[in-house]
């Protein structure tokens, strides 16, 4: 593998083992708020974040490559409104979006249609992670200051039980 996409890789692993750290900080903070719901959602997506994160590792290492872990940053503490934090959530999956189409390009650059063929199912969960932000921002703006229908959709994002949202 070559070295600039190796450390590419190890970039995105660390990309997306932020981006766990920063959903279970939405989490920790929505529990606190007892909003159930909302904090089992962003726990089940940090979860998924982890996944993301080893899917890359395994691949790294079955390559012959070698994983690298660096920093991740500490997440904010507080995040506003639960519409605050949806929309952070959604500007998050466009930066990790960004991140894996550079990723993409890069391994083009170099031939290495492996690491593309790796990155195809990256591109796609993409399009569904922003498609579950994206809808959690829409519902929740639509609910605006309305508290019972915040509570509504809390007991909703609640029933969250697999991947999709
Ligand atoms: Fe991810
Ligand atoms: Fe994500």
């Amino acid at each position: 593998m070559h070295p600039d996409v190796q450390a590419a890789l190890n970039d995105q692993i660390r990309m997306e083992l932020s981006s766990g750290y920063v959903y279970l900080a939405m989490a920790a903070e929505f529990e606190s708020r007892a909003y159930d719901g909302f904090a089992h959602w962003m726990q089940l997506q940090a979860q998924e974040e982890l996944e993301h994160a080893m899917k890359l590792f395994d691949y790294v290492n079955r390559r012959g490559g070698r994983v690298l872990l660096q920093a991740i940053e500490c997440p904010p503490e507080e995040f506003g409104a639960p519409l605050d934090a949806f929309r952070s959530a959604l500007e998050h999956e466009e930066a990790v979006t960004a991140s894996i189409h550079r990723l993409y390009a890069l391994a083009g650059e170099h031939g290495d249609i492996a690491t593309q063929s790796e990155l195809d199912w990256f591109v796609t969960e993409q399009v569904e992670e922003e498609e579950n932000a994206g809808r959690a921002v829409d519902l929740l703006a639509r609910a605006e200051d309305d508290p019972a229908s915040i509570l509504f959709l809390d007991r909703e994002f609640g029933r969250r039980s697999d991947e999709h949202g």
